[in-house]
């Protein structure tokens, strides 16, 4: 591999500490990581809190719709090893500016305007609006939250090559796409990369797989193994979320 590649912790670093939860973003930091994906929920108390699933079954020891249980409730689970379900707030305590943080916002029931309003108390506090990006494949959701809070970057998720190219981009204010490993498209990334884009790449596990995508014009992987990628199998590259 010889072009840098920037190394994102997949929800935390789930292939090494359970998904979504502060242990995973400690793991992530141990690594070594440029940056940190994690996913982001609202409960209708307004809490913010990470989950990948809109239900629990799979990662913690509830049953059924999270938002569906009472907020206390809700953070009494176990997610694996004994860990809680964290809010945003621990979250950005934990990590506290030691690398990029890419917030997913997995909801649509006002959770853009209430990260908006958190994002912004950091940068109150000091915080950069480039260590900052926050991404979803709610593509409505980007825009109200850029709408609310232009300062920090966003980035579009894709399960797919959308239609209208990277103009899609453009219409959200962003210059970033997050593209699904198996959908990667040479001439998209290509497009993007001539508009001063970039695009990244989920859920990459291997170093073939890495060595593909960067063949593909791929500049950064969100992985669940972070240590099969750090510190040097991978040259990575310092980051921050301002292209
Ligand atoms: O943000 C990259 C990746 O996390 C998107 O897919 O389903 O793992 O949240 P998912
Ligand atoms: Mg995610």
């Amino acid at each position: 591999m010889t072009t840098p590649l920037t190394i994102i912790g997949h929800r935390g670093a789930r292939g090494v500490a359970p998904e979504n939860t502060l242990a995973g973003m400690e793991a992530a930091l141990r690594l070594g990581v440029d940056g940190i994906e994690f996913d982001v929920q609202q409960h209708p108390d307004g809490e913010l809190f990470l989950l990948h699933d809109l239900t629990l079954d799979r990662t913690t020891n509830g049953r059924g719709i999270a938002t569906t249980l009472g907020f206390d409730a809700l953070r009494r689970l176990d997610a694996g090893h004994g860990e809680r379900i964290p809010t945003l707030d621990e979250t950005l305590d934990l990590i506290d500016r030691r690398c990029l943080v890419n917030i997913e916002l997995k909801t649509w029931n006002g959770c853009a305007d209430a990260v908006a309003r958190m994002l912004q108390q950091r940068l109150d506090a000091g915080w950069a609006a480039d260590q900052f990006l926050v991404s979803s494949f709610h593509l409505p959701e980007l825009l109200r939250f850029t709408a609310a809070l232009p300062a920090v970057p966003v980035a579009a998720l894709y399960c797919g090559i959308p239609l209208a190219g990277s103009e899609e981009l453009r219409a959200l204010g962003s210059r970033q796409a997050h593209l699904a490993d198996e959908f990667v498209d040479a001439d998209y990334v290509a497009a993007v990369r001539a508009a001063g884009g970039r695009c990244w790449a989920y859920t990459v596990n291997t170093a073939d797989a890495a060595q593909r995508l960067t063949d593909l014009g791929i500049s950064g992987i969100f992985t669940d193994h972070p240590e099969r990628f750090l510190p040097i199998p991978v040259p990575h590259a310092p980051m921050s979320g301002v292209l």
